[in-house]
């Protein structure tokens, strides 16, 4: 009996001992294959992945990283971020020429202005940080949020946590009452202290030597304004597309759309890294001299929350002895948003800031615009006097003359 008791009892040890060997041995397997989930920092970009900073739901900064490249003003291995083979993968030739590009480390600095209102957290942040990763600090001034009354919660103390990381480098401004895009823009101009303002979407992420190419663009001609080639992010999988070369346009209902670039002006020594004329800007990324912007009077104050004042500056930049080119070398990614202006109010700010232009600009071609939306004409827009006396004030060329030099493919008859 008591051998039985002894025999049971060294079985039951066995028995148990094999399995705590065995729960071990999984336990610890399990644990190994998992490790290489857990993400890398600063290593996890191969040459085919988008350059997202951070893709959690929750947003991870990575504060030791960030903070001490920033303060240390290094701009981070490029590679490391992107992978340059991204860059030869895609259009082929243009993006090789700019990899041999040269800029001066002597360039102009900028002050990269941001507003939002009710924008996605994790948008905004990769915007912040891809900035703050991507550009040499000694390039860049400052970046200035303005939070255009948001009503977001996690906008508030939640943002300000994320953005006590950058140490200084962040002005957020919030307004006290609902402006609009174009006015909080000139809100953040007004606190900009870099010679060139860059303004930025609230859901980008710009890439690989995107603002050297600006700068130095407006370096050569303070009247020079650019803007890079916006390339897509898409809205659900959040993949960055290269977007090809396209000029800014318009139709004669004067919104935006992307115009054909011919070959041949692709074709010079520097290839398609050229900068490219472009008649007007999608107005979403651009970067333009501080003091320009003053002479040239800013965005027109008499305009409400957005709509219309992207392709009302280019007519004014142009037609006032400015330029306006896309600089291929320089590439920022943007995400496709659908915009459906459901809300009435943005609606009739959209109207009332296309008329002002209207009745500012076109001259005699104010027709084509009506002929489009003839229940436009009795509409009201407000006191255009100040723009008005602003167009002569700067010796403005005619409409006419715009289209004949700057946009002869906007054929006249077209309707
Ligand atoms: C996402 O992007 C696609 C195309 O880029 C667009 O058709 C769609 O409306 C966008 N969706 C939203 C919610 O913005
Ligand atoms: C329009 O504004 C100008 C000054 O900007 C002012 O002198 C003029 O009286 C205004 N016109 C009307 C009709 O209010």
């Amino acid at each position: 009996m008591k051998n039985v008791t002894r025999w049971l009892f060294f079985c039951g040890s066995l028995v148990f001992g094999l399995w705590t060997a065995l729960f071990y041995v999984h336990f610890h397997f399990n644990q190994e294959s998992k490790e290489p989930e857990i993400p890398k920092p600063a290593q996890g970009w191969s040459s085919k992945k988008a350059p997202h900073l951070t893709h959690a739901s929750e947003p991870k900064p990575k504060q030791p990283i960030i903070s001490d490249q920033f303060k240390k003003g290094k701009s981070p291995s490029l590679k490391s971020f992107l992978g340059l083979e991204r860059w030869l993968s895609g259009e082929g030739i243009c993006l090789q020429m700019c990899l041999w590009k040269h800029y001066p480390a002597q360039l102009p600095t900028a002050s990269v202005v941001i507003c939002f209102h009710n924008e996605e957290l994790n948008a905004l942040l990769r915007t912040v940080s891809s900035v703050v990763y991507l550009t040499p600090s000694y390039y860049l001034q400052e970046i200035i949020l303005v939070d255009d009354m948001s009503k977001f919660d996690d906008l508030k103390a939640k943002l300000e946590h994320y953005l006590e990381i950058f140490r200084g480098r962040i002005k957020l401004i919030r307004t006290k009452k609902r402006k609009g895009l174009i006015q909080s823009r000139m809100i953040g101009a007004s606190h900009a202290s870099g010679d060139i303002l860059v303004f930025l979407d609230s859901h980008c992420e710009v890439n690989n030597v995107w603002l050297q190419p600006l700068l130095y663009a407006i370096s050569k001609d303070h009247r020079m304004v650019v803007t890079p080639i916006i390339d897509i992010i898409d809205n659900m999988t959040l993949e960055y597309k290269e977007a090809p070369i396209a000029r800014g346009a318009f139709d004669w209902d004067l919104k935006f759309k992307w115009d054909p670039v011919y070959l041949y002006e692709l074709d010079g020594p520097e290839g398609g890294s050229t900068p490219i004329r472009s008649p007007a800007m999608s107005g979403g990324v651009f970067a333009i001299h501080r003091h320009y912007f003053n002479a040239l009077g800013q965005y027109d104050k008499g305009m409400a929350i957005w709509g219309g004042e992207n392709v009302e500056l280019s007519l004014r930049i142009w037609m006032c002895g400015g330029q306006l080119f896309i600089i291929p070398c320089s590439r920022v990614g943007r995400i496709s948003k659908k915009y459906v202006p459901d809300d009435t109010l943005v609606m009739e700010a959209s109207i009332w800031n296309h008329l002002r232009l209207v009745h500012v600009w076109l001259d005699e071609y104010k027709g084509k615009f009506f002929a489009r939306k003839p229940s436009w004409k009795s509409m009201s827009y407000g006191n255009i006097s100040e723009h008005l006396e602003l167009r002569k004030r700067l010796g403005c060329k005619s409409f006419q003359w715009y289209l004949d030099t700057v946009f002869p493919e906007r054929k006249p008859n077209y309707l």
